[in-house]
């Protein structure tokens, strides 16, 4: 779950380094570090800690080079510390590495057999003294490199430079993603198109198995048995522009704020305005009148998306919809029907465990559908369909727009699924699609909250324990609230199916311990309420969201509430994520924790 870049370029590549990092800190942000070639002579520093570190070291001794390779980590193997850190060296060989080296030990007591001497406890720096070992026995660095890569098993995109070799560099991939910018004399490495965003819209993405020789004017692909092969170029739409704050403090506050153009835009590739009909892209080819059952599978912030899908699909399309995380589907071996359909839910497209439930519904024979925010991804690249959300680039750690998009995504799919399978009149379909067009001008509203939710959020902050309720569709948005908490502020939180309460979780109620009740004025709405009256009862503050008529029937057991606009319960579940969001955005802030980046986490897991 690291980012890696490599420049040979025909300017100083120190801060383009650098600048490249900052893109892709969303990948892991442990330590980062780079090495250029100085006069033919590898040049490396390094810093524990954020990319900040870094770029302070820099700023007193900038090595001058027009060539070099970076990394920003996420710790797999070894402490997070200065000399864990990447990139890493063997002999003439500098590498940095996303990914986990499975059989390392076995491969670093071979070579320490063979009188090599370590310096970190990295997998990766085993493979940096592979490359030189095989170079010193007369391997050029490409032969070197590929019989080396036919030794590793695990997961890797690596970017690899070579002492007194300023025109070379050498990328692979199996598992994690790497792309191939083109440049005017000037050739490039990335995780992403991002990272590559300012210097190339023109990229090549290696496929699983791949590894590339480039020079500043040429590049030379080839498959794991060494052969030479060819793959698309691809201009992209990452614009360097995209990337930016604006006026925001945090990333994350930005995207929340972009929740009613992105729905909005997502909508826009969905729904007929006028006909108030849903229309799904000619590409989205999905045909869901036979189906018997539709499987999902997701991780985090996306399994919730998923899981408000299951309501979705179920009620409105008479559809079973089986919903798991990814992490254990892909282990379950499930039976799938052949011919059948699979949906798999991703903002990044690369999330490792994601990927693999994919990989295996095709090895079942299933079709599989993904709903993903980056269409250059290798899940977008592996699914039978792509079922894009418009969210744009989402940068703070922790999802916001994408899970608004993937909602609102998910929705049109359910009313697409509705009218094929001839369960839903046109007249409904207005209806509904009539709610979802007016979700922009709902979301805006609720955003208007916004200060009202930050004076609630300093009770919630510094508290041990939060509990969120919901029921039904808002279940899912009740434990979506309770992950942003714990992600955000480290406060403990947990969501609840509130009729779940009696059976365990009331026991933590004690006197001040903050319970967010999501409860809109529907048909479950009085049996929500009694359940927070039973923990009104016990000292819970209660913090009430709900809509307008809700708020005049609740009662006045809520210590605060927050009103959202009154909406059919169709669209509840994208509208009751924004104060959520909030809450959990304010707490933090208030907290002082680190909110775009917080501990432990990276953006893109692309490791199991
Ligand atoms: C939480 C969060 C994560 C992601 C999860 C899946 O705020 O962002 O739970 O939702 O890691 O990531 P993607 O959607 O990229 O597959």
């Amino acid at each position: 779950m690291c980012g890696i870049v490599g420049i040979l370029g025909q300017e100083p590549v120190a801060w383009k380094l650098v600048d490249a990092l900052k893109r892709l800190e969303y990948r892991g942000y442990d330590s980062a570090g780079i090495a250029v070639l100085a006069d033919g002579h590898i040049e490396r520093i390094r810093a524990s800690g954020k990319l900040q570190a870094l770029s302070e070291k820099l700023r007193s001794s900038e090595p001058i080079a027009t060539s070099g390779i970076g990394h920003t980590r996420w710790a797999t193997h070894g402490a997070p510390t200065e000399t864990n850190a990447h990139p890493h060296l063997g002999g003439t060989v500098a590498i940095v590495h996303n990914g986990i080296i499975e059989n390392f030990k076995e491969l670093k007591e071979e070579l320490a057999g063979k009188g090599t001497t370590f310096t970190t406890e990295t997998d990766t720096e085993v493979v940096a003294h592979m490359i030189d070992y095989e170079m010193k026995q007369g391997k050029s660095p490409r032969e070197a490199t590929q019989v080396t890569l036919q030794r590793l098993e695990g997961a890797f995109a690596f970017a690899i430079m070579f002492e007194g070799e300023d025109d070379l560099m050498i990328g692979a991939r199996r598992g994690s993603p790497l792309a191939i910018g083109h440049g005017s004399h000037e050739m490039y490495l990335g995780s992403d198109a991002i990272a590559l965003a300012p210097f190339t819209n023109q990229v090549t993405y290696l496929e699983d198995g791949d590894y590339v020789v480039i020079t500043r004017n040429s590049f030379e692909l080839h498959n794991d048995k060494g052969e030479k092969i060819t793959r698309p170029l691809n201009f992209t739409q990452a614009s360097a522009l995209l990337v930016d704050k604006g006026n925001h403090r945090h990333f994350m506050a930005k995207e929340i704020a972009e929740q009613p153009d992105v729905v909005g835009h997502t909508l826009a590739e969905y729904v007929d305005f006028d006909e108030r009909t849903v229309r799904l892209p000619s590409e989205v080819e999905l045909d869901f009148t036979d189906l018997d059952r539709l499987t999902i599978t997701a991780c985090g912030t996306a399994s919730y998306a998923g899981l408000v899908g299951k309501y979705w699909f179920e009620r409105y399309a008479r559809l079973p919809v089986e919903v798991d995380i990814a992490s254990e589907f892909r282990y379950r071996e499930a039976p799938l029907t052949k011919g059948g359909l699979s949906m798999v839910i991703s903002q990044s497209g690369e999330t490792a465990d994601t990927l693999a439930a994919l990989r295996y519904c095709k090895s079942e024979g299933q079709r599989v559908a993904a709903v993903v925010n980056v269409p250059e991804s290798t899940i977008s690249r592996e699914s039978d369909v792509v079922v894009r959300t418009y969210a744009g680039p989402e940068i703070g750690v922790a999802s916001t727009k994408a899970f608004t998009c993937q909602l609102t995504v998910l929705a049109c799919l359910a009313i697409a699924a509705a009218r094929a399978r001839g369960v839903m009149s046109l007249e409904q379909e207005h209806e509904l699609v009539g709610q979802l067009v007016k979700l922009p001008r709902n979301l805006v509203k609720t955003l208007e909250q916004e200060d009202h939710i930050d004076r609630i959020a300093r009770h919630i902050a510094g508290k041990r324990d939060v509990l969120y309720l919901g029921r039904g569709i808002n279940f899912p948005i009740a434990m979506e609230g309770a992950l942003k908490l714990k992600e955000l502020s480290y406060i403990h939180a947990e969501g609840y199916a509130a009729g779940e309460l009696k059976h365990g979780p009331i026991a933590l109620i004690e006197e001040g311990v903050p319970v967010v009740v999501i409860a809109p004025r529907d048909e479950l709405f009085e049996k929500t309420v009694s359940n927070m009256e039973e923990v009104a009862a016990r000292g819970a503050r209660i913090v009430l969201i709900t809509d307008r008529a809700g708020a005049a029937a609740s009662g006045a057991d809520a210590f605060e509430t927050i009103t959202v606009p009154q909406a059919d319960p169709f669209v509840a579940p994208v509208l009751y994520s924004v104060p959520v969001q909030l809450l959990a955005y304010h707490a933090a802030v208030f907290m002082g924790t680190d909110v775009d980046q917080p501990r432990n986490l990276a953006k893109s897991v692309t490791v199991e």
